[in-house]
Parts: structure tokens; C-alpha cells; sequence
């Protein structure tokens, strides 16, 4: 058991089946400072979650520079399991967003110390009913009080904790998707592979919009030819076509996602041949339209694996899979989970336990 009493608001209605994403959070935050007139990176502190007092003129308000990570910690079998799911990867990606956006990288070590201490004063909180998780949610900016452009020198990077059960409304359904070429999220040369707040602000007025019209989420298309299939934005994007499995490759515009690459891995040793490429709307729609295109989902980490009912792309509407999960994805998602949370033998070593 944790070190703590449980302190959840079971009174107010706290319910793990119905956690939704990202509104409740655990009783302690980690914090670091960097600041570069006292040598760089402070000494790390656990403290209750408390709100953050900025100055009105702190650069990250301003000119964004910002980055953040999600990763998700599982309960396992046993009382004392802490199950996170390739962490190390997480980090990797945070301190290359960092570069991106001229924030001082962080010590891997460090990041993976604090967070799981951090994690594992706060472990009453992990939910266990199926289909949840407690997101840990890594973040950076710079807050010196400044209104110039530039590289901030003050930092603070801290993670919070959020137990959550699906992202989407949907739950784990399939979602439809509106397949956008008025709007873009990001081009080569820009920032679209880093984990940083402006790429998610770009998005939001596509988002609005494709939910005033009845659509989850949007389908971002290259900037440039507004033909090749990029991602979804909160998520990567996978089509089976026939039996092939093709997504977007990494080409400095679309997030590299670990569950995008673990999908990738799990996918091609079910025996699936999976190509990393180009893949344009149209090939899709004429997928679609000859019956080739089997399968459609997202994912990611929020995400996990999450099947794509519908599209609609100039005005039409695609029907994918019948409008239900298909049978990749089903196994995809079952297989990845269940190796998440130690109900399957994870022949990988994704699977870190820091629950001792
Ligand atoms: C995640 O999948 O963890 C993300 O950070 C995506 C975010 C839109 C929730």
C-alpha cells in the first residue's frame, strides 16, 4: 500500500469508472527550477499541488516556450506493481523537444528518479478499474518576467498527476474524423515534431469547428501538397489497405508517438506487413470507395489504440470498417494494454516497475 492514507474525494462523487481525462488531480506535484544565475538546475521538491503565481509579463505567456510529455503509470497484478510503459522513451522525446524550443535539457536520470518517487507517494491514486491509468504529465517553461523575444534563463519543469480513464467522449468507440485542407498544423522546418503547447493552440480552430459538425477530431494534411496524411493531432494515424498497414513517416512534421512506434513493432510481429510513408487522402478515399481500406485508427499515449468509424474529406462521408473496431486495431489495442497493465507477457521490456 502507498505512504499515504487515501485522500480521493470518494464523498464527492469520485468514481474510476467515469474518470474522463485530465480534470482530477492527485495531492502532490514535483517540482525543479532551472535558473542560469544560480548554476542551472535546483534541487528537486515533492510538495502538496499548489496553483503557480506568475508575473504578467512571464515569457511563456507571451511567446510560448514551452514543452510537456504524457506517459501513463498502470496497477499491475500485484498489490505493490507500478507499471509505466517505456518511459525512457518519454524523456528521450522531451529533452529533443527542449532543444527544439531552447529549453536546457534535463538528466534523464533525474527525470526518471523524481518522477517515479514523485509517482510513488501519490500511488493511491492509480486507478484500477479497466481502461484506467494515472497520466503523469511532465512540463517546462520559461517564466522569467521579460517582454522581449527571447530564450528565457529561469525555468520551472514540474510533473502532475491526473487519474483518467478514456480521452475521448466515445469512450474506447470508434470516432469520426474530418479530414481538413483549409487549416494546417505544421511544416517541415517548423515545430510539429516537438511536444509544445503552440502546435496544440494551432489546432484548436480546426477542432471547433470539426465538432460543431458533429466530428471528434480533425485529419491533418501536409501544409504543402495538402495531399499526404499527416496525423490526427492527438494522435498518429494507421490505415490497413488491404493487408497492409501504412502510416505517415517521421519527417519532422508530425509527432513522433511511442505508442506510434510501439504500435508499429506489435503490428509487424503479428505478422502484418507495415510501411512507414507517404500515403495520400486520395489513395485513402479510393481505398475506401474500392473496399481496400480495412482498418483506420489512431495513437497514442491519451489515445491508446482508437478506431476511426468515419471520415468526411470534401464534403463526403467514408465509412471505415462498417463503422465498428476492426480487427487489427482490436488487437492492437488488446495486446497493448494488456502488456501495460502485466495481464501479458511483455517480451520487449517495455514494462518498467517502480512500485518497490
Ligand atoms: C498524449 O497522448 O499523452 C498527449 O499528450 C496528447 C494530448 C492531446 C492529450
Amino acid at each position: 500500500m502507498g505512504t499515504v492514507p487515501r485522500n480521493r474525494p470518494e464523498s464527492e462523487g469520485y468514481d474510476e469508472s467515469r474518470l474522463g481525462f485530465g480534470r482530477i488531480f492527485t495531492d502532490r506535484m514535483l517540482t525543479i527550477q532551472y535558473s542560469a544565475e544560480k548554476g542551472g538546475w535546483q534541487p528537486p521538491e515533492i510538495k502538496p499541488l499548489e496553483k503557480l503565481i506568475l508575473h504578467p509579463a512571464t515569457l511563456v505567456l507571451h511567446y510560448g516556450q514551452e514543452v510537456f510529455e504524457g506517459l501513463k503509470a498502470f496497477a499491475g497484478p500485484k498489490e505493490d506493481d507500478i507499471l509505466l510503459f517505456r518511459p525512457d522513451m518519454n524523456i528521450a522525446r522531451f529533452n529533443k523537444s527542449c532543444r527544439r524550443m531552447c529549453i536546457p535539457a534535463i538528466d534523464p536520470g533525474l527525470f526518471m528518479e523524481q518522477m517515479s518517487l514523485l509517482i510513488r507517494k501519490d500511488r493511491d491514486w492509480i486507478p484500477r478499474a479497466p481502461g484506467t491509468s494515472l497520466y503523469v504529465r511532465p512540463t517546462i517553461f520559461a517564466v522569467d518576467p521579460f517582454l522581449g523575444v527571447a530564450v528565457g534563463k529561469e525555468y520551472i519543469f514540474y510533473i502532475i498527476l491526473s487519474p483518467v480513464g478514456a480521452y475521448y467522449p466515445e469512450g474506447f468507440a470508434p470516432v469520426k474524423i474530418l479530414v481538413t485542407d483549409k487549416y494546417v498544423r505544421a511544416c517541415r522546418g517548423g515545430v510539429g515534431e516537438a511536444k509544445t503547447s503552440g502546435n496544440y493552440a494551432a489546432s484548436l480552430l480546426a477542432s471547433e469547428e470539426a465538432h460543431a459538425e458533429g466530428f471528434t477530431q480533425v485529419l491533418w494534411l501536409n501544409a504543402v501538397d495538402k495531399a499526404s496524411i499527416e496525423e490526427v493531432g492527438t494522435s498518429n494515424i494507421f490505415f490497413r489497405i488491404d493487408n497492409e498497414i501504412i502510416t505517415p513517416a517521421l519527417e519532422g512534421t508530425i509527432l513522433p508517438g511511442v505508442t506510434r512506434d510501439s504500435v508499429i513493432r506489435l503490428a509487424r510481429d503479428m505478422g502484418y506487413k507495415v510501411t512507414e510513408g507517404r500515403i495520400t487522402i486520395d489513395q485513402v478515399v479510393e481505398a475506401a470507395k474500392s473496399g481496400a481500406l480495412k482498418e483506420m485508427f489512431g495513437s497514442g499515449t491519451a489515445a491508446v489504440v482508437s478506431p476511426v468509424s468515419l471520415f468526411r474529406y470534401k464534403g463526403t462521408d467514408y465509412t471505415v470498417a462498417d463503422g465498428k473496431t476492426g480487427e487489427v486495431a482490436a488487437k492492437l489495442f488488446d495486446e497493448l494494454t494488456g502488456m501495460q497493465t502485466a495481464a501479458r507477457p511483455d517480451p520487449y521490456g517495455w514494462v518498467v516497475n517502480i512500485g518497490k
